[in-house]
């Protein structure tokens, strides 16, 4: 094994399990505002796939009874049957040449789990960090002094807690690298008692939103370095400071307009960014995920949104923003909540270009967003709602993308997220036992001209989607995350983290979420225990009807039901569970030129830290789980992107050391021991010169 470099031993607060599994409770309150404390926001009585538990359970057990015998095969490459045609899905360059598929294609011996303050690849690779927390930005951004932050200062360096990872190739050996930076965490950013309690919230909100680097090969293949900030004319910094254009049919409606923007079509900033995706056309997406927790909803509120508060869950105090930008204040602005929980979309290649929010992919806790292209040419975004019980999405464009980089090209494709049609996915058990799959349908919402939900108009159900998607019977999932398409097969990959309420009987378990008990392990070296709901997570496989990514049907099956394979629940593929490595919430989903699946994990309740694993989709290894890295004490793994011909593999290191009881002068964490405390940031690994 390589390790990041020095490793000091550090004395480690105790973990408590409970509601949160693994995560800190740090990470649960500054990521998400406690959501897991929350009651279940979807109280709504549709969308349960009607089968029995007992049905769940007898059709386990046949799952355990095919798993056997299957993957005695070692092969020197993975199943590598040729590519069907299928529109790729990121640009050209990135994940889809044919030559050098070295982490696609190589046999490594997997990584084991750990608990050490190290990115731990296996023997042969090597990560580098490409960008940390504080790194200079934009031109004129200070070097970084962890004692010396200014708000100023924060708006031009590399944001906090880094998380989408998404790479677009310039000319030569240049390329951009583009990423979200979701949350901050106060007690590990800033020495205890050093800075005024206003300026550490300013410099928080300004360590939110997206950075835009240039950065160029190394010597190695698979290595990048950053490029300085001098010596690029792309480099950029999204934040609060950044105006945002509203567009689609809920721009300008009365909810979006604030005393500061009575247009409601320009919003300054993006918060809580968690994943997104690279489109056809050469953009960027990005999810606002939880939003809801910067409001101050303390005071009296307006009845007339109260619903619609409940269920997005803007409830509490917030953050104490409302002292330093008043509109984070919901007594005195009302509206400011309606205009974050999009899907963003920024042109990294024209740094001066208007990012914005596309209102026609609906309003929810959005992780991310990841386009394929129809038959015909449309661009299809699937999206999953991150929240325990909440439903899969996907947008359909009514026009068609125009091929080629041409300036009428590019300005038409831009217009692509503007309208179309909103859809919210319904999953059916087939009711038989051989395995966990049935039939689904994409029941649509909205198009940018006609709801088709009752009661409520198009910018109704935009605004609101998660009201609106209760009224037409969707199936609530386990906390859908990354939902992509597999530029390789065309089916598409859904990872659900986790429900600690599934199989309670507000949320009984059903033929697509069908564990209710779940086998975790307390420390590493422990024996599993058994805990109440679905601690470990799936990967769901979705297939859509004809190849085609427009088609309202597709058929599903359960690709993964992760944890240790040891526990009776497990399931991988039907592939031999004696040869696959524990895994536990998958979040971030990747593909690489062989469409092998490549997942991040956030929030292992198996012992371990988190990282990234390779599977195989197809042929003799399908089902096959490897971990190919770990991520350091207290991180979830985010990115995962493998670009470069398949030579780099770029993971966003979130929330090192972000461990109960650790503070900035008493970290759980140094990774990437460049100073005395942890700092967020960007790796890739590839493979030793
Ligand atoms: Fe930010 Fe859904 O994780
Ligand atoms: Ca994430
Ligand atoms: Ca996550």
């Amino acid at each position: 094994m390589t390790t990041a470099s020095r490793e000091p031993r550090m004395l480690l607060p105790l973990l408590t399990s409970g509601p949160h599994g693994s995560r800190s409770h740090l990470t649960c309150q500054f990521r998400c505002g406690n959501a897991c404390d929350q009651p279940v926001p979807n109280t709504s009585t549709n969308g349960h796939v009607r089968d029995e538990i007992s049905k769940a359970v007898a059709r386990r057990s046949v799952l355990q009874g095919a798993a056997v015998g299957t993957g005695a095969m070692v092969l020197a490459g993975l199943g590598s049957a040729p590519a069907a045609a299928v529109p790729a899905t990121t640009p050209a360059g990135v994940a889809r040449a044919a030559v050098g598929k070295d982490l696609g294609r190589t046999s490594f011996r997997p990584v084991a789990p750990n608990k050490r303050d190290a990115v731990v690849v296996p023997e042969g690779f090597r990560s580098d960090v490409v960008a940390s927390w504080g790194d200079p930005v934009e031109k004129g951004a200070p070097r970084f002094d962890v004692r010396r932050q200014t708000p100023d200062s924060a708006a031009k360096q590399f944001g906090y807690n880094c998380d989408y990872v998404g790479v677009l190739p310039l000319k030569g050996d240049r390329a951009l690298l583009v990423v979200n930076h979701e949350y901050t965490d106060p007690n590990l950013m800033f020495p205890t008692d050093l800075y005024p309690e206003d300026t550490q919230k300013e410099i928080e909100i300004l360590s939110h939103g997206m950075s835009v680097l240039e950065i160029k090969r190394g010597r190695t293949a698979g290595s990048w370095l950053r490029v300085s900030p001098s010596g690029t004319r792309h480099n950029r910094r999204i934040s609060t400071r950044t105006a945002f254009a509203v567009t689609g049919p809920a721009a300008g409606d009365p909810r979006l307009r604030t005393s500061a923007d009575p247009s409601g079509r320009k919003v300054m900033g993006t918060l809580n960014n968690c994943a997104g995706g690279m489109t056809p056309w050469g953009t960027v997406l990005s999810g606002e995920e939880n939003f809801n927790q910067y409001f101050d909803a303390s005071g009296d509120l307006d009845p007339r949104y109260a619903d619609s508060y409940k269920r997005i869950g803007v409830t509490g105090a917030g953050r104490g923003w409302s002292s330093v930008d008043p509109r984070f204040d919901l007594t005195t602005e009302p509206h400011e909540p309606f205009r974050f929980g999009w899907v963003v979309e920024l042109d990294p290649t024209d740094r001066t270009s208007t990012p914005r929010k596309h209102s026609m992919l609906g309003r929810f806790k959005h992780e991310g967003a990841n386009v394929a292209l129809a038959k015909d040419g449309r661009a299809v975004a699937y999206m999953g709602d991150d929240e325990r019980g909440d439903y899969l999405y996907k947008f359909v464009s009514r026009d068609k993308m125009k091929k080629g980089r041409g300036a009428a090209a590019r300005r038409h494709n831009l217009t692509l997220l503007t309208r179309g049609a909103l859809y919210v996915a319904k999953l059916t058990g087939d009711g038989t036992q051989d395995g966990y799959d049935g039939t689904g349908e994409w029941i649509r919402l909205t198009s940018d001209t006609t709801s088709y939900v009752e009661g409520m108009s198009v910018a109704d159900v935009l605004i609101d989607t998660r009201l609106a998607a209760d009224k037409v019977g969707p199936t609530k999932m386990d906390r859908p995350e990354d939902v992509e398409p597999n530029p390789v097969t065309g089916k598409v990959y859904v990872a659900l983290t986790n429900n600690s309420n599934r199989g309670t009987t507000a949320l009984p378990v059903d033929e697509a979420n069908p564990v209710g008990k779940s086998m975790t392990r307390p420390a590493l070296g422990e024996p599993l225990r058994e805990q109440s709901g679905n601690r470990n997570g799936y990967v769901l496989e979705l297939t859509p009807a004809r190849g085609d990514h427009a088609s309202t049907t597709f058929t599903w099956d359960l690709m993964l039901v992760c944890g240790d394979p040891a526990a009776q629940e497990t399931y991988f593929a039907g592939f031999d569970k004696s040869q696959v490595s524990p895994i536990s919430c998958p979040d971030n989903v990747s593909f690489d030129s062989e469409g092998n699946l490549w997942i991040s994990t956030d929030g292992n309740v198996l012992g371990s830290n988190d990282g990234i694993f390779r599977v195989p989709t197809k042929g003799a290894l399908r089902g096959k789980v490897e971990q190919f890295v770990t991520v350091p004490r207290g991180a979830e793994a985010c990115g995962p992107l493998i670009t470069d011909q398949d030579r780099s593999l770029f993971v966003a290191v979130q929330h090192p050391g972000e461990v109960d009881g650790a503070t900035f002068e008493t970290p759980a964490s140094t990774w990437p021991h460049t100073d005395d405390f942890p700092r967020p940031s960007v790796v890739v690994v590839h493979k030793h010169a």
